[in-house]
C-alpha cells in the first residue's frame, strides 16, 4: 500500500481529487490536513468530513492554519460557489475533525515514517511552510510531494496573466516550500486546462456512468463549470483531479526539472514563478515540473473512481 497525506483547501475540484485518492486500492489515506484557500477554514473542514463520510471512510481530518502567512485570505467563492461545493444544497456542516493541529499531523506523519509519504498538496502550500519551519528536516524525510500548483514552463495563470491560484494566496509560503529541498513534483494549472477540461462530450461520459458519484462531482462543479465557460473554456477543468492522477501514477507524465522559486511580495510577481529553462543561474534544478499529462489517461483514472 502507498500512503497518502492530502493537505486541501477543499472545494469541488479538491473534493473530487479525494475521493480518487480514497477509491484508489493500492493507496492508504493516513489523514487529510485543511488549510483556508478556496473558501475559509471552518467551511473547509466541514467539505473535507463531508467527503470522506461520504466515501464510507475513517480518514482523519485535522484543521490546518487559517490563513496565509503573511497576508489576508482570499477565498475563490466566486469560482467554487459560497460553500466551495457548488452551492448545490449539501448538507455541509455538523461534523467534527479530529483532534491535532494540520501542521503537526504533517510533521508528525512524514517523520514517523520516513521515505513512506506521499505528501500531495491542493491548496496554498501555508500549512506545509509552517511544518517545515517547525521541522525542517521532513524535506529529506517525506518520500514525494506533488503539488497542484504554478502555471508550468509556458503558463497561463489563472488569479494573474502569471500566477495561480495556490501560489498567488499564499505567495510566501509557496516560496518556502519551492526553496526547501522537498522533492518536488508541480502539477500546473496549464497541465489542467489541456488535460482535464470536463467537455460537453466528458460531461455525458461521466453522466453515462449514473452513480451516485458521478452525481456527486457533477453538481458539486456546477458553480466553477459556468465561471470556467464564462472565461471561455470548453467546460470545468479539474486541475487537483490530475494532480491526483499524477501522484498516483506518475509513470505517464512528461517531466522537466528545473530551477523554480516562486515571487512573493505584491504586485504582477505575486505567486509568479521564476523558472531557469536553460541552467543560465547555475542553480542546481529542484522541481520536476510535469509538462504534461495523457488526458485519455486522466480522465480513465477519473471515471474508474467514479464508477
Ligand atoms: O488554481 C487551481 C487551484 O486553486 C486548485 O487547487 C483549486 O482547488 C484552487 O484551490
Ligand atoms: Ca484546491
Amino acid at each position: 500500500m502507498r500512503r497518502f497525506l492530502i493537505d486541501t483547501d477543499t472545494a469541488s475540484d479538491d473534493a473530487v481529487a479525494i475521493v480518487m485518492a480514497l477509491r484508489q486500492p493500492d493507496v492508504h489515506v493516513e489523514a487529510l490536513t485543511v488549510v483556508a484557500g478556496n473558501v475559509g477554514l471552518v467551511q473547509a473542514v466541514q467539505n473535507a468530513l463531508y467527503v470522506v463520510e461520504l466515501c464510507g471512510e475513517e480518514t482523519p481530518v485535522h484543521a490546518g492554519l487559517a490563513k496565509p502567512i503573511m497576508r489576508t485570505l482570499e477565498t475563490a467563492s466566486e469560482v467554487h460557489g459560497e460553500d466551495g461545493m457548488g452551492d448545490c444544497g449539501l448538507p455541509l456542516h455538523g461534523r467534527t475533525p479530529a483532534d491535532g493541529r494540520g501542521v503537526d499531523v504533517i510533521v508528525d506523519t512524514i517523520l514517523g515514517s520516513p521515505g513512506e509519504i506521499t505528501l500531495v498538496c491542493l491548496g496554498p502550500l501555508t500549512n506545509i511552510a509552517a511544518a517545515l519551519l517547525r521541522a525542517p528536516e521532513i524535506a529529506n524525510a517525506v518520500g514525494r510531494v506533488v503539488v497542484m500548483g504554478g502555471t508550468g514552463v509556458q503558463g497561463p495563470g489563472n488569479v494573474t496573466a502569471m500566477a495561480e491560484f495556490n501560489f498567488w494566496a499564499d505567495a510566501e509560503a509557496a516560496s518556502i516550500v519551492t526553496g526547501s529541498g522537498m522533492p518536488l513534483e508541480f502539477v500546473g494549472w496549464d497541465v489542467s486546462i489541456t488535460s482535464a477540461v470536463v467537455t460537453q462530450d466528458r460531461f455525458h461520459e461521466r453522466d453515462a456512468l449514473g452513480t451516485p458519484m458521478a452525481v456527486f462531482s457533477r453538481d458539486v462543479a456546477q458553480a466553477v463549470r459556468r465561471f470556467a465557460i464564462g472565461i471561455g473554456l470548453e467546460g470545468d477543468d479539474l486541475p487537483d483531479p490530475i494532480a491526483m492522477a499524477h501522484a498516483i501514477d506518475p509513470s505517464v507524465a512528461e517531466i522537466s526539472r528545473l530551477h523554480v522559486e516562486v515571487m512573493f511580495g505584491d504586485g504582477l510577481q505575486r505567486g509568479a514563478m521564476s523558472i531557469d529553462k536553460i541552467g543560465s543561474t547555475g542553480a542546481t534544478p529542484n522541481v520536476d515540473i510535469v509538462t504534461h499529462y495523457p488526458s485519455d489517461h486522466f480522465f480513465e483514472m477519473l471515471f474508474d473512481a467514479l464508477k
